[in-house]
């Protein structure tokens, strides 16, 4: 296994306090988020709830909520806040300059 890290945009095409659908490698389902204190995440798109896309999600600090049901999610480690459970898939964010990279592992 090794990570790869797949170019997903550049640094200020993301407004803060936002989600946006972007793919990774060959998954198209994947998150980046930039949170209203200029932070990168990036996740999976689906809500583990019942697949709320997740770039709709509302943003609060390190947490994005889902709009469907309001579960909330650490984007730091995926862990569901207000309901047992649940947890949602992480990606670590690396930026170079203002290119913005999403890593995954893979064999
Ligand atoms: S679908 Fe996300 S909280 Fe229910």
């Amino acid at each position: 296994m090794k990570k790869v890290y797949y170019p997903v945009g550049k640094v200020g095409e993301i407004p803060p306090g936002t989600g946006k659908q972007v793919c990774v490698g060959s998954d198209p389902d994947c998150v980046l988020y930039c949170t209203e204190e200029g932070r990168f995440y990036a996740t999976t798109l689906l809500c583990p709830h019942q697949n709320e896309p997740l770039d709709r999600g509302r943003l609060e600090g390190n947490e994005v909520v889902c709009r469907r049901h309001h579960l909330r999610f650490d984007l730091r480690n995926g862990d569901c806040t207000n309901a047992g459970g649940y947890w949602l898939r992480t990606m670590e964010v690396k930026i170079e300059g203002e290119e913005i990279f999403i890593g995954q592992w893979e064999d």
